[in-house]
């Protein structure tokens, strides 16, 4: 009898833990509970977005600042302009959100990763390299053409690389209203307080002067 007790309580702590770990983090962002909670983003972000705003109107649906051009005469030769919550309140609780992610011929957006997010994109046009790597450091990459579309898993590294002679257009989306960018390098050299050389010196298997002048680059 004390041995069934045992089973059953341990049984039940299982499903709690299930319940509280394993079913969440089945999907990205959480499900939403109503139709719709647009985005008030002048109240504090509360534990998941935004609570939402009272007065909602059609305009909140919309949104116009996908369509570029971008100006990219900046080092990556890179602009990305996102439709995330921030933008586009009308994102909040959707568990959705989309860039449009503009190259300059030899431009390079630089290695990043997502940490709430898988990245599906398409180019639109021009020619472009994309690669992501898998945490065995596998390159998994492919030259797209307008059209053709690609997958990041969630988490993973990844980058765009324009190798053709014009302009390159993408639209990538993500399952989160917020996916949150890793840039490496300004993460690595640019953070604040600094990342202490003797730890970027070693990591990098590198000298105090490569260090400092990859921090002189990435200063904000
Ligand atoms: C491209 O990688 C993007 O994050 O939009
Ligand atoms: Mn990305």
């Amino acid at each position: 009898m004390a041995t069934l007790q045992i089973s059953s309580s341990l049984l039940r702590s299982f499903l709690l833990m299930f319940c509280l770990f394993v079913i969440p983090s089945l999907s990205s962002d959480s499900d939403p509970l109503q139709d719709f909670c647009v985005g008030d983003l002048k109240a504090s972000p509360s534990i998941n977005g935004f609570p939402c705003k009272s007065a909602v109107s059609a305009s909140d649906f919309f949104y116009s600042g996908l369509g570029g051009p971008l100006d990219t005469s900046n080092p990556n030769g890179v602009t990305v302009a996102p439709a995330n919550v921030l933008t586009f309140p009308g994102l909040n609780t959707l568990g959705i959100s989309m860039n449009n992610v503009e190259l300059a011929p030899g431009g390079v957006n630089p290695p990043h990763l997502h940490p709430r997010a898988t990245e599906v994109g398409t180019v639109i046009e021009g020619l472009v390299f994309v690669g992501f790597l898998s945490t065995n450091n596998t390159l998994f990459s492919k030259v797209l053409n307008a059209g053709e579309a690609f997958v990041i898993p969630r988490g993973l590294v990844h980058f765009q690389w324009n190798v053709g002679q014009v302009k390159a257009r993408m639209i990538t989306a993500f399952n989160s209203q917020l996916p949150g960018a890793v840039v490496l390098p300004s993460t690595l050299f640019g953070s604040k307080p600094e990342i202490p050389n003797a730890v970027l010196t070693r990591a990098f298997r590198t000298d105090d002067t490569t260090v400092q002048n990859l921090k002189s680059k990435f200063a904000v």
